[in-house]
């Protein structure tokens, strides 16, 4: 079932998600909806806050061809896709990346961001098992972003000052449209 995508202005994505004491069949429902939402809208991430949920839970979908470095594509070759995170923890992280990047809530919109290279995640996985993944490049980034989410955190959080003045127009206009909460 798709779910519609909460935007930039709603309060929802400014609060902090919290911890499920298991994945019951009504949050596996809400992962395996978040899966198809996150398809249909040509994303590769998406946070429970996206949808309008406070669960502690993320999807991501990175395919290996997406990522071009064959050797970024081999060290993350082991991670099943997509990949579901409830109760995500950063384990470790390290080096260093800068790139483009978006988000569904903010449609049309992107900035650069630096991010780790890498990333070491625990979280369980949709059937409620105890999972850690180790991801590089384009997937570090995409879960760190998504693990922002929780924390109530935006990819415009971390724009350079200079890029946050050039969006600031189109940031404001989204925000008012979607509740004003910035
Ligand atoms: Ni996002």
């Amino acid at each position: 079932m798709l779910l519609p995508i909460v935007k930039y202005g709603d309060k929802v994505l400014r609060e902090k998600s919290h911890a499920v004491a298991s994945v019951t069949p009504a949050l596996r429902k809400l992962a395996e909806d978040m899966i198809e939402t996150m398809h249909s809208a040509e994303g590769v991430g998406l946070a429970a806050q996206q949808v309008g949920h406070r669960e502690s839970l993320f999807v991501v979908d990175v395919p290996p061809e997406c990522i071009k470095d064959l050797e970024v594509r081999a060290f993350n070759a082991p991670i099943r896709m997509p990949l579901v995170a409830f109760n995500p923890v950063i384990l470790a992280s390290e080096g260093s990346q800068r790139d483009t990047e978006g988000c569904l809530s903010f449609p049309g919109m992107s900035g650069s961001v630096t991010r780790p290279f890498e990333v070491t995640l625990s979280s369980l996985d949709i059937d409620g098992n105890p999972q850690v993944v180790n991801a590089r490049g384009l997937l570090a980034r995409a879960i760190l972003h998504e693990f922002d989410h929780l924390n109530g955190v935006l990819y415009v959080d971390h724009l350079s000052a200079v890029e946050k003045l050039t969006m600031a127009g189109k940031l404001k206009k989204l925000a008012k449209a979607n509740g004003g909460a910035r």
